[in-house]
């Protein structure tokens, strides 16, 4: 669950501090990569020689790098690098910075500059833990949905016996792995989509092509990639940036979709086809741009591959398959066709009928058709939230949720 994860570890001043070397050793043995940022009150406590060897990274405590030379550390960058923002040891002092944004150290700006889930592991005596404005600051931050790895009873370095002592190294790992199993069911999961339009060329400057934008394709691969998923986007000409994390393969012609997707369906978990793809090109591509003679004029087209019916064909066992089908009529019947014929796990339903659906628009109304013959029918929503409920559906039907 934790490979490949980037994980902050931020270090407060607690005698528990020292269990910071255990959480690194944790955090590394599960395949995560960890940068530890310290406050100066924790290297009272612990030196950051011990936690950059550990880490295997520099430890971050100040602003500046070097005041000789006016470098500094980019605390924007690190909170926008990480997967997860962990405290552990956190200090009521430093809760109660949290609640507040009081960004007065290297640790502080990095925690607000962080859009990463956030995890603190609180480590105080009992009666600190116990105290009105520990509970008020614990209980604001998890409105604010930050997690919190509730402290252990036992021993306290005062000697008193409670709870306040910070939860094992072990458990604060368990933690993060049991969190990042249930927010990010497509972990390890591979998904290609296709998306946006293919352009067949006529001539060097001529094309027949569609008004696919592309923005349903990106916004599946996008809610993809942050449910964890390794995700390949073969794109058709757009003008959309590919969302961050995932791999995109240009594609102009239907033919160049298919070789793409032939090449890398195979290792898919998950392949879902929104791309709007031409169903003819020219027979004949001319090399030079063709002069305008007669008053008509007709070009001869030859199909091109259905490629979600290809890939249908030669799905492999456990692959989940999704088609998309844009239809103006008799719109559940055709659907229900392509379904079958393509053999789909669903098939999601677009009616040009519906205000606000299909192409260019930042709105879609979709229906679900599954191949045990379920129909989910949604509301006009943006295509972000569509994407939302497609995953959704493809999390229940493949039976991952
Ligand atoms: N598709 C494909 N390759 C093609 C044509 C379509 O992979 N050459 C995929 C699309 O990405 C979409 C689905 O097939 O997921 C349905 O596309 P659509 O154009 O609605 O249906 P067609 O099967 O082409 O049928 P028709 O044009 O007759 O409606």
């Amino acid at each position: 669950m934790l490979k490949g994860k980037k994980i902050i570890l931020a270090v407060t001043g607690s005698i528990a501090a020292y269990k910071a070397t255990y959480i690194v050793r944790e955090l590394i043995k599960s395949g995560a990569s960890v940068r530890v940022i310290m406050t100066e009150a924790s290297c009272r406590f612990i030196t950051p020689l011990t936690l950059s060897t550990l880490s295997k990274n520099p430890v971050l405590i100040d602003f500046t790098k070097s005041s000789k030379t006016g470098e500094w550390n980019n605390h924007v960058d690190m909170g926008l690098w990480a997967d997860a923002f962990l405290v552990a040891p956190a200090t009521a002092n430093t809760l109660s910075k949290m609640v507040s944004g009081h960004a007065d150290s290297f640790l502080m700006a990095t925690f607000l500059s962080a859009k990463c889930p956030v995890f603190v592991a609180p480590a105080m005596d009992l009666d600190m833990f116990k105290h009105e404005s520990t509970k008020s600051n614990l209980a604001l931050l998890k409105e604010r949905s930050v997690e919190i790895i509730a402290p252990e009873s036992g021993e306290l370095a005062s000697g008193l016996v409670g709870e306040g002592r910070l939860a094992e190294p072990e458990n604060i790992k368990e933690y993060l792995e049991a969190y990042f199993k249930t927010s990010q069911p497509l972990l390890g999961k591979k998904v290609l989509i296709t998306a946006g339009p293919t352009f067949e060329p006529i001539d060097p400057v001529r094309f027949i092509g569609n008004h696919s934008s592309g923005k349903m394709g990106y916004a599946i691969a996008e809610k993809a990639r942050a449910l964890g998923a390794n995700v390949t986007l073969v794109s058709g000409p757009t003008a959309l940036v590919p969302p961050e994390g995932v791999s995109r393969l240009n594609i102009t012609t239907a033919n160049e979709l298919f070789e793409t997707c032939k090449e890398h369906y195979a290792e898919q978990d998950i392949i879902i086809m929104a791309a709007a793809v031409a169903d003819y090109t020219p027979k004949t591509v001319s090399t030079i741009k063709i002069k305008k003679k007669a008053d008509d004029w007709s070009i001869e087209l030859e199909k091109t591959v259905d490629v979600l019916k290809w890939v249908g064909e030669n799905k492999i066992d456990g692959q989940f398959l999704v088609g998309f089908a844009l239809e103006t009529n008799n719109e559940e019947e055709n659907a229900h066709k392509k379904l079958v014929k393509k053999n789909l796990d669903f098939i999601v339903l677009n009616s040009l009928q519906d205000k606000g659906a299909g192409f260019k628009h930042d709105t879609n109304k979709i229906k679900i058709l599954t191949k045990d013959n379920k129909k989910v029918e949604f509301e006009l929503k943006t295509k972000d939230e569509v994407a939302n409920d497609i995953l959704s559906q493809v999390l229940i039907e493949s039976g991952l949720n």
